[in-house]
């Protein structure tokens, strides 16, 4: 399938889901509002790959991202209440230790670009369709 609709209905503030698109894990993340300060008050000089949270989301509550570490490749960790998120407060790629942050974004570890916001859109209150 070249689209895959999700129904965010039932993901809570602080919960996550993953979700197959093109083969590819995509997370899709219901941001607490303290994950979406941190986010927004990054400072742009301590990026690896600069972005602005706002150019990663179209609302601020929900972060997308295709779940694959720009390293080798690895699924990361953070979706699971339990799983480690990293010193960034995101995603830990265990694979050789990358932190990503609650954006997405590289912050420390040997992976040289931000997790990819794939194509996506709200086709309604409690859908969006990726791809
Ligand atoms: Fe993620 Fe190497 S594949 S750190």
């Amino acid at each position: 399938l070249s689209t895959t609709d999700v129904d965010i209905s039932a993901i809570k503030p602080g919960q996550s889901v993953t979700v197959v698109w093109r083969g590819k894990p995509v997370f899709v993340r219901h941001r607490l509002p303290e994950e979406i300060t941190a986010a927004e008050q990054a400072v742009m000089a301590d990026l690896r790959e600069a972005q602005k949270d706002s150019d990663r989301v179209k609302k601020p509550e929900w972060l997308i991202l295709v779940g694959v570490c720009t390293h080798l490749g690895c699924v990361p960790l953070g979706q699971k209440p339990a799983d480690p998120r990293g010193d960034f407060g995101g995603w830990f790629c265990p694979c050789h230790g990358s932190h990503y942050d609650t954006s997405g974004r590289i912050r420390k570890g040997p992976a040289p670009a931000n997790l990819p916001v794939p194509p996506y859109q709200f086709t309604s209150d409690t859908t969006v369709r990726i791809g």
